[in-house]
Order: C-alpha cells, then structure tokens, then sequence
C-alpha cells in the first residue's frame, strides 16, 4: 500500500513542490500562459481561414436553377447579328435577378468550333453580357461586330471570345431549347477559348490552363 501512495502524483502544484505555486492550484502559470497563448493563435487562424475556406469552397454547393425562360419566337433572331433580350435569371431577386443575353440563330459559317458546330444541339446561340473580368455589362456593338466592356476595356468578338482587355476566358453562353415555336434561355455554362464547355464560373475565373483546375466547378441541375 505504501508503495502505491509513494507512486502518487498529486494533481495540486503545491503537492508536488513547485516553486511558487499556490495551495489549490492544478496547473503551473506558465503552462495556463502556454495553453492561452495557443488558444488564442487557433482562434486568430481560424478567424481568416474559416472565411476563406467558405469563399473558396461556397460556388461548390451554389445550385445552378434549373429553369428555362422564354426569349421570345424563333423568328425574332436572324444569323449575322444578335438580339438582346431580357431574361429572368432568378424571380426572387427582382430586377436584380435579370440579365441580358444576346441571341442569334446558329450560323454554319462562324459556329464552326466543334463545341457549337451542330445546329441541331445548338439552333441559337446565347451569350451573358456579364463580362468575365469583373461582372460589368458588355455591349455588342454592331458596327464592329463586337462585345465591348465599358469597365477596364475587354473585348470579345462575334463569337465571345475574348481579343482584347483583361478578361480571363470567353464570355459565358446559356443552354437553348426550341419549344412552341419559342426560344427558350436555360441554365449559363463557361467556355474556354476553344468553346469548349465548362460548369459556369465567376468572374476573373479562367478555364484555360491550369485556370480549370484551381476554381471549383459549381453543381449543375440540369437532367
Ligand atoms: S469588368 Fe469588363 S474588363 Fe473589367
């Protein structure tokens, strides 16, 4: 029994003759100061990288709605020129949740990519007027057969992809279905500059390169 108790080690700082210490207490100063002191570096790291964690990965849990709306009659859109049209992206943020998109018919001699060269999967071509370097709304001016981005200067030609300016990936396309006679605008995909199509991205977002793999793809809804 003696030996057991010898072989004791009391939890009070004071039992265990530790200079200073005080009658009751269990665990040294320096160690209560080590341990805050750790603490309190977790708490200020996970205060930036919780958020940013959560900015990264967000887009990756954002559902693309699946909803077609109408853009009006096929024979509203001819094949050299495109028409804005206003559509509802999302009704529940009101004027917000609209945007423009520019449509024409498909065109043999300028859809010719291989991505967009069957008219019988592509009948029209729709384009976001979000630029892809910051968002700002792009024009499409006629004359020069251009999109251009009042913002920083991008510009993009007839088939959205980009010539000039900062932006860093074409112009995002929607994907489009006949029905009744009507052209129907469904959910928006990126492209790369080959057309090729990607789960839609933010903007500053490339899908060129590297560019695919180092932004998060997005859920599609779509059946
Ligand atoms: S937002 Fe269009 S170039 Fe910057």
């Amino acid at each position: 029994m003696a030996g057991k108790r010898d072989q004791y080690k009391s939890k009070y700082t004071a039992d265990n003759r530790i200079p200073g210490a005080f009658d009751g207490e269990t665990m040294t100063r320096r160690r209560f100061m080590t341990a805050s002191a750790h603490t309190a570096g977790a708490v200020a790291a996970a205060s930036f990288t919780i958020p940013a964690l959560g900015f990264a990965l967000a887009p990756v849990f954002e559902r693309v709605p699946h909803r077609w709306e109408i853009a009006g009659p096929t024979d509203l859109f001819v094949e050299n020129n495109y028409v804005p049209v206003v559509v509802t992206m999302q009704p529940d943020l009101g004027e917000v949740g609209k945007q423009t998109v520019y449509i024409r018919k498909h065109n043999d001699k300028l859809d010719t990519d291989r991505y967009d060269s069957d008219p019988r999967t592509h009948p029209f071509i729709a384009i976001s007027n979000r630029c892809t370097h910051a968002g700002c709304p792009v024009r499409w001016v006629e004359a020069a057969e251009r999109f251009v981005c009042p913002c920083h200067g991008s510009v993009f030609n007839i088939l959205g992809v980009r010539v000039g300016g900062p932006a860093p990936r074409p112009l995002d396309r929607f994907y489009v279905r006949v029905r009744n006679g009507n052209v129907e605008i469904g959910p928006r995909y990126s492209v790369n500059s080959e057309l090729r199509p990607f789960s839609p991205r933010g903007p500053g977002e490339p899908v060129d390169g590297i560019g695919q793999y180092l932004y998060p793809a997005q859920f599609d809804e779509r059946k």
